[in-house]
């Protein structure tokens, strides 16, 4: 389940409908989807078989050629490069849409006069438009596996506006905390000590 925050005003959103039509209302679409179709540690090929229905359907609306796994944790090797490509704000010459399939991450949308948040986490799908002004940060266990969708195959680029607007918002994840399933993980790791 996502978190969508608005810093400004201090607000913070973390039910489903309101999330979908308060991010609508911005144009960045966002959908739950069922996460039991396949196992979350299951081969790339499996996944993108479980969810086919769905990434067709996304390419015939979205214009996309191509689809894959990304699958990212803190063994990866040049993760921190990776994230410091991502963490500043930057735009795309085209979408950027993810299906969370585990870990979790936060994605800033500068949209307008205002910057809102939305946390992703395992079962949220997210489609930033082209040229959304945006930046991406995973959140502290530093891990994300997710589909992704291309409109092109000459790569993904970051066209970066050195605003430096990225400085001033804090990367602090609250889903599993501010939801629970942190704690009700903690407990059974405990009792299986
Ligand atoms: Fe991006």
């Amino acid at each position: 389940m996502a978190v969508l925050r608005f810093p400004a005003k201090a607000r913070t959103i973390a039910a489903e409908p309101e999330i979908r039509s308060a991010l609508a209302a911005l144009g960045i679409e966002y959908e739950r989807w069922d996460l039991a179709r396949v196992p979350a540690d299951a081969p790339a090929e499996a996944v993108l078989a479980a969810y086919a229905p769905e990434i067709d359907d996304l390419k015939r609306r979205g214009g996309y050629v191509t689809a894959d796994v990304i699958d990212v944790n803190p063994d990866t090797p040049g993760l921190d490069a990776m994230l410091a490509r991502f963490d500043k704000e930057h735009t795309h010459q085209e979408d950027e849409v993810r299906f969370i399939l585990a870990g979790r991450g936060i994605f800033f949308l500068h949209l307008g006069e205002q910057v809102v948040s939305v946390e992703v986490g395992p079962g949220d799908m997210l489609r930033v438009p082209r040229a959304t002004t945006h930046w991406f940060t995973l959140c502290e266990d530093r891990r994300i596996r997710a589909i992704r969708w291309f409109q092109q195959t000459a790569g993904w680029t970051p066209y970066y506006t050195g605003t430096g607007v990225d400085r001033e918002f804090q990367p602090i994840c609250f889903g599993p905390v501010w939801l629970g399933s942190r704690v009700d993980s903690t407990i059974g790791s405990n009792l299986s000590a």
